[in-house]
């Protein structure tokens, strides 16, 4: 790496992170860590972590990502959540990959084509997301019968996705009593992992019936969705409010907040490239953006919007302390400093001065879309039994 600009990725905190879910939820034989988007951008390079912590299935969104990751990871099963091109199914089996069936006229090309091994299918049902998934039960009861009666198919899992998981939530018990009333013909004992919640959801409700699987993406990455109520008369109200709603409309249990102990293992980090006085009136950056109100300093740090960063993030910490984003460029931003800064002082975008949370306010959005948005020009630098290594993706 000669740009330093980085990204910090703690494989250690990941392991853990997956152990204390799984002391917390222990009640599952099966736990799918989802490494799609090169592990939620972390880097494919954290699965042998995960699998330390406890991770016995990965599942990712395109065969092209359950390939990258087979080259590196033998062993470990891959679901891809996502139906592929039928062409593509040989592929997919050869690899020990495992695919996933959304509706019935795929399933009957399917049956007609022979493969050399085993293929393992796991069935999506659709719960109300109208994203993917068998949404009709004669149609999920035919491809039940139709795999099942093939010789070289294996329906070893059945999965639904739910859309929402949230605070004064009706729709999850519609999802969920849909999902029940969907499979209901279906013999479960036969088919191994039955896996219906993601993140949220396992930390919101009470675990579905038949599940013996979970799939964990954000939680396992550190983000615990909590929300607390303070001691202020406004969030008694809320909160009464929320208790009545469910009460009123018969809504099962959901648990706001937990005890889970998950921590963030991302963090990024530059460091100042070039620092200069800036006169009251003058500019910073393009376009006019910014304009000086005093006499200033200002640092220039050499990543962008093409790195995934830009002048919304709001502040940057150096040495500690917070300095505010003027302007940004494709490969630079410029920062308001004082004159404690200097040049090759590092700085961090986010981690541990600057909180995801913080970021993710000021941009208006969620973890989620915050790991997106790196990308993969920013080097990952991984931390494993305290030692780092670089890796380009
Ligand atoms: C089908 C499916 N399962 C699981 C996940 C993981 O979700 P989460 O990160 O909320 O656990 C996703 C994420 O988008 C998904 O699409």
């Amino acid at each position: 790496m000669y740009r330093k600009t980085y990204a910090l990725i703690n494989n250690d905190i990941l392991e853990e992170n997956v152990k204390n879910i799984k002391k917390k939820y222990n009640d599952y034989k099966y736990y799918i860590g989802v490494v799609k988007n090169n592990a939620y951008n972390h880097g494919i390079h954290i699965i042998p972590s995960l699998i330390k912590g406890g991770i016995n299935y990965l599942a990712v969104s395109s065969l092209d990502e359950a390939l990258e990751i087979r080259k590196y990871y033998l062993d470990i099963p891959i679901l891809i959540l996502e139906p592929i091109d039928i062409e593509n199914v040989d592929i997919a089996c050869k690899n020990d990959i495992t695919i996933s069936v959304d509706n019935l006229d795929y399933v009957k090309e399917l049956v007609t084509k022979k493969y050399k091994k085993e293929l393992k299918i796991h069935m999506i049902i659709d719960s109300g997301m109208n994203r993917l998934g068998f949404q009709n039960k004669d149609d999920i009861n035919e491809s039940y019968k139709l795999i099942n009666e093939s010789d070289n198919m294996f329906l070893e899992g059945l999965f639904t996705h739910f859309a929402t998981s949230g605070f004064m939530d009706s729709y999850y018990d519609r999802a969920l009593n849909k999902t029940y009333e969907l499979i209901s013909d279906l013999d479960l004992s036969k088919i191994p992992i039955i896996h219906f919640a993601r993140s949220l959801t396992l930390i919101r409700h009470d675990k579905c019936k038949y599940t013996t699987g979970i799939r964990l993406g954000i939680l396992m990455y550190g983000y615990n969705s909590i929300i607390k109520y303070s001691t202020s008369l406004k969030d008694y109200l809320r909160c009464k409010k929320r208790e009545n709603y469910l009460k009123k409309n018969h809504i099962s249990p959901t648990y706001l907040d937990n005890d889970l102990n998950v921590k963030p293992a991302f963090s990024l980090y530059s460091k100042v490239i070039s620092i200069r006085e800036v006169k009251k009136g003058e500019i910073v950056g393009y376009d006019a953006n910014y304009i000086a109100k005093d006499d200033m300093l200002v640092a220039t740090i050499p990543i962008g919007y093409a790195d995934g960063v830009n002048r919304n993030f709001g502040n940057v910490a150096i040495n500690k302390k917070k300095y505010p984003i003027l302007n940004d460029c494709m490969d630079m931003i410029m920062v308001e400093i004082d004159n404690t800064v200097k040049i090759n002082d590092e700085v961090e975008i986010f981690g541990n001065i600057i909180s995801q949370e913080e970021v993710c306010k000021n941009l208006g959005t969620n973890a989620y879309h915050l790991y997106s948005f790196i990308s993969n020009r920013v080097v990952r630098v991984h931390i494993e039994n305290n030692e780092k290594s670089e890796i380009k993706y």
